[in-house]
């Protein structure tokens, strides 16, 4: 790709907003986590997403190992997770900030996230530097309102919160 085109193809994706996510995983009693904007919903039926992971991030071989991973939502309130997890602090350093607990298969899950949706991994496809990870939703946690952390620009944003305040648990 030429310099030129990749510049504006960077200038590009300035201009595309995104929800913040951390993505952890557990594998061989350790714990894992990694900020990702790349988390998309795939499919409703059935309830799957997908993420994207650079096969040099610490996160990248210990969810392949695993097979299984959380995408916890962050909250507009959690800047400084994004910032943790982006890759400010070391690798176990990272859970020193939020409230953790664990899911059904020990997956770090962020307490006071929005949402926390835990997957297991159906599929992965390599492309270039990265890994397409798609995870078949086994359980999801969502609580509070709807609060979102942002990234746009290289910054962080929040966005319009929608006044809503109810919690539900769903699966297991
Ligand atoms: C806002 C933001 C979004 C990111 N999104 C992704 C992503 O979707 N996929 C990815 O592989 N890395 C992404 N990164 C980079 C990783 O979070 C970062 O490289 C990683 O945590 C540090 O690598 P390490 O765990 O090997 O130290 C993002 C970083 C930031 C700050």
């Amino acid at each position: 790709m030429g310099d030129t085109l990749q510049a504006s193809y960077r200038q590009a994706m300035r201009s595309l907003t995104s929800a913040v996510c951390v993505v952890t995983t557990r594998y061989r009693e350790r714990r894992f986590g990694m900020t990702a904007t790349s988390v998309t919903s795939l499919s409703m039926s059935p309830p799957s997403l997908l993420f994207c992971v650079n096969a040099s991030a610490s996160l990248h071989d210990p969810v392949v190992g695993s097979g299984r991973f959380c995408v916890n939502i962050l909250d507009a309130c959690q800047e400084h997770l994004a910032q943790d997890f982006g890759g400010k602090l070391a690798r176990e350093d990272r859970f020193r900030g939020g409230v953790w607990s664990e899911g059904d298969y020990r997956e770090p899950c962020l307490d006071d996230a929005q949402a926390n949706v835990f997957c297991r991994v159906d599929a992965i496809h390599d492309y270039a530097t990265h890994s397409i990870v798609i995870g078949l939703v086994s359980e999801v946690r969502v609580r509070g309102t709807v609060t979102p952390l942002l990234y746009q620009d290289g910054r962080y944003t929040v966005g319009l919160g929608d006044g809503i305040d109810w919690v539900v648990s769903i699966g297991g």
